[in-house]
């Protein structure tokens, strides 16, 4: 390779935020497929698995200082928005992101946590290129039924004519990376839904269909709902909240848009794919 090669090498390093969490995961899987260094935050590296070359280090959102030497040499910054696995709003944004300027990050993307938070109002009022990557109902989240419908063959669910533009968390990993590498995305907010809008009933027909055997759809009334979630440990705000999505799905959950095929090229993988790619976990 000659000198000018060199310097005009693409590489870059960026740091991932949940990058053990289900959209994290596939932003790092993404990063890594470019060419680039990835490093991936999680406050446990000894609990965490990635993809080897990539570097695990630990650090905690809640507490900025400790990003302080992960941030070095880092181009690119994707974040989320909470903390802890009660998803509370991280409340540190401008600490994170004064010591990410310092650092000479030049671009950060956010996971956006279905409305404004502290640390996204932080993000777009600050002086770095910020892109906020607003994904609908993940794939997923289907994965709640794994284990009743590999015991009972069933899914019991209210409202199961609801319909979603459920996104695959591949594509919201590639549209991410998209933001994080590429020029042009300074500024935006991209909403990212997969390629149809399904009825409850037509993701669970998928499953069925992906696992070579039926599966029984078993639709709760909205009292049925709110007593399976309380047995779940939900509080009652939660359920409230949960349930009124469900039932008044916005607009934005159930349009789908061509966010995906936009960025990356390619078409927005379908939930049947998703179910075959993960046919095993309901069998
Ligand atoms: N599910 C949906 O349908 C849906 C739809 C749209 C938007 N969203 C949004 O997506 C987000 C959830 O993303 P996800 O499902 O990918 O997450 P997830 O699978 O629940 O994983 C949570 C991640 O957050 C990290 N984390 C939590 N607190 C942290 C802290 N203080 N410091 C550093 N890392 C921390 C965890 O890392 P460690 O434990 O390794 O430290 C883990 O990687 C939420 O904002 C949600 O509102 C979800």
């Amino acid at each position: 390779m000659t000198n000018s090669q060199n310097t005009h090498s693409t590489q870059n390093t960026f740091l991932v935020a949940g990058a053990t969490g289900t959209v994290g995961r596939e932003v790092v899987r993404e990063l890594l497929d470019r060419g680039h260094a990835v490093r991936a935050l999680t406050r446990d590296p000894a609990k965490a698995e990635f993809p080897e070359g990539v570097e695990a280090v630990r650090g905690d959102l809640g507490e900025p200082a400790t990003l302080k030497a992960a941030l070095e040499g880092v181009t690119g910054l994707h974040l989320i928005t909470f903390t802890g696995g009660g998803y509370e709003p991280l409340e540190t944004g401008p600490e994170i992101l004064a010591l990410a300027r310092e650092a000479g990050v030049r671009r950060v993307t956010v996971l956006n946590g279905g409305g404004p938070t502290p640390l996204q109002d932080a993000v777009c009022a600050g002086e770095l290129d910020w892109t906020v990557v607003m994904p609908v109902e993940f794939m997923a989240n289907t994965l709640e039924w794994a284990e009743a419908v590999r015991t009972e063959g069933e899914v019991r669910a209210p409202f199961v004519d609801r319909v979603s533009a459920l996104v695959h968390e591949g594509d919201i990993g590639a549209v991410i990376a998209v933001a994080l590498t590429e020029e042009g995305h300074a500024g935006q907010e991209y909403v990212v839904t997969g390629p149809q809008a399904l009825t409850l009933r037509e993701k669970v027909a998928a499953l069925a269909e992906a696992r070579g055997s039926d599966i029984t759809l078993v639709e709760l009334t909205e009292e049925e709902a709110a007593a399976g979630m309380r047995a779940q440990g939900h509080d009652d705000a939660t359920i409230a909240w949960l349930l009124d999505v469900y039932k008044n799905t916005p607009p934005v959950g159930r349009t789908v848009v061509d966010t995906v095929q936009r960025l990356t090229g390619r078409p927005a993988r379908t939930f049947a794919q998703w179910a075959a790619e993960h046919a095993a976990s309901f069998r």
